[in-house]
This record gives structure tokens, C-alpha cells and sequence, in this order.
């Protein structure tokens, strides 16, 4: 059976947000039901969202340590792996009760849970690296990029109103848009650097795509054309 290995975006979890996110979280239960039901495995990897925000920006108070401060961001990592975890066991789906701390722990424990849900492991990249990671660990097909952007574009939306969404474009394309240098601690771009030079190393596909539709999550995941980003190996 094959596993599917998804970098869910910490934004994702919508604290600003509160009806929306429960929405969110029903469905999102919903989808595991459904998934553990056709017998699929899924490793889940959270990302920090705002508390990793929040958490870095107090610790800057007191340090410019980049270790430091990434060591702040995987603690909100895990802050949010738990608090996922958490509301899947609450159904009962077979989730692991622990939350791994490397991607060689998550792929022993996939071999007795549906669910693996983790945060990051190590400072230097983001939950996106580690999920690139546990896909190559794995053996997974390719890994899945959750986020709260439609596509990769051609260039930042968030501040050129000129930005291109792409639907198809190979590793090393998407390597010349996110540069090869690692992000500061807590700083977020489409997808990491890290990220990309891991999928480079070990030829894995990605697909980026927006996770608060959880129907294009589930499109993915089965294999089956979604709205999103197909980042092919070349
Ligand atoms: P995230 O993975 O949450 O960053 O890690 P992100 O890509 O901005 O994700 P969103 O916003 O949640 O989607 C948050 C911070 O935690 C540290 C880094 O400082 C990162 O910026 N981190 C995370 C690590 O150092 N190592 C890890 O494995 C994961």
C-alpha cells in the first residue's frame, strides 16, 4: 500500500479564523475516515503557522541565534503536529499517539498507523524539508505541498500584483524561483529552498496546492488530476 506524505502549512490550522476552522477540522476528519477506510497511510507533517510566529518574534527579545530561534519554531511545529493528532484520535482513527522527532522515527512508525502525524526535527529548513524527507524515507510516490496558495507563481504575490500562477514546471525551474539559500527562522516563502534542493537530491515529484480546499488535498492523494502545482522531476 502506498503512502502519501503531505506537508500540511501551519496557517492551515487558522487561529485568526474560528468558524472557518472548524469547518476545516471537520472536514479534515472527515477525509481521514475516509482515507483510513480505503486502508491508506499518511505521514502528516504540521507546519508552525502563527505560534511559530509569535514564539520566534518573543525569543528575538533575547537572541539573534538562528538555532535558537529555529529551535522556537519546531517547538510551535510540534505545538501544532499535537494538536492535530489530538483531534483524529478523538475519532478514532489509527493515529500514532507519538509525534516522531527525525523522519527515520515516522517511517518505523507508519508501518502500524494510518496516521503519523510529526512537526519539524532539526533547525536549518522548515516542516516543507521534512516532508520532503519523510517522502524519500518512505518510498513515497511524490509529496504533497498543503498551502495557502492556489499555485507556485512566477514571482511573489504577495507583493507583485503582476504574478503568475503556474501548473506545471520541473525541479530545477522551481529552484531558480525559490533561490538555494535556506529561509531565516520563521521566514516563509512558497516553498523552501531546503525543500527543493532535498526534492533535487532525490528525484521526488512535488504538488503544491491549496490545502484549505481539502477536496484538491484528496484529488492529490488519490492520484487524480488537482488544482494546484505539478513540480515534475524534469
Ligand atoms: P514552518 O515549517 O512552519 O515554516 O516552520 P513555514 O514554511 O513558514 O510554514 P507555515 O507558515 O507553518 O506554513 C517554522 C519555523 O520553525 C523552524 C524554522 O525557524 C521555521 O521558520 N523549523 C521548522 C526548523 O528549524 N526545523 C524544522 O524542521 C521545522
Amino acid at each position: 500500500m502506498t503512502t502519501h506524505i503531505v506537508a500540511l502549512g501551519g496557517s492551515l490550522l487558522r487561529p485568526e479564523e474560528a468558524e472557518q476552522r472548524s469547518q476545516w477540522f471537520g472536514q479534515l476528519r472527515q477525509l481521514a475516515v475516509h482515507l483510513e477506510g480505503n486502508g491508506r497511510k499518511l505521514g502528516i507533517v504540521v507546519g508552525g503557522g502563527l505560534p511559530a510566529r509569535e514564539g520566534i518574534t518573543l525569543a528575538r527579545a533575547s537572541t539573534s541565534d538562528s538555532y535558537r530561534l529555529d529551535t522556537v519554531g519546531i517547538a510551535a511545529t510540534r505545538l501544532n503536529a499535537t494538536i492535530l493528532q489530538q483531534s483524529l484520535l478523538d475519532i478514532g482513527c489509527n493515529v500514532c499517539p507519538i509525534i516522531p522527532n527525525s523522519t527515520e522515527e515516522a517511517t518505523d512508525l507508519l508501518d502500524a498507523h494510518n496516521f503519523v502525524i510529526m512537526g519539524g526535527t532539526t533547525p536549518g529548513h522548515t516542516t516543507d524539508a521534512v516532508a520532503v524527507a519523510l517522502a524519500r524515507d518512505c518510498g513515497a510516490p511524490h509529496c504533497i505541498i498543503a498551502t495557502n496558495v492556489s499555485h507556485v507563481h512566477d514571482s511573489d504575490p504577495r507583493t507583485d500584483s503582476s504574478a503568475k500562477a503556474i501548473e506545471e514546471l520541473t525541479l530545477n525551474q522551481l529552484a531558480e524561483i525559490t533561490g538555494t539559500e535556506p529561509l531565516e527562522p520563521g521566514e516563509s516563502a512558497a516553498v523552501d529552498p531546503v525543500a527543493v534542493k532535498w526534492a533535487i537530491e532525490a528525484s521526488m515529484r512535488l504538488a503544491v496546492l491549496d490545502g484549505r480546499d481539502l477536496s484538491i488535498l484528496e484529488d492529490a492523494i488519490e492520484g487524480r488530476p488537482f488544482v494546484g502545482t505539478l513540480i515534475k522531476v524534469e
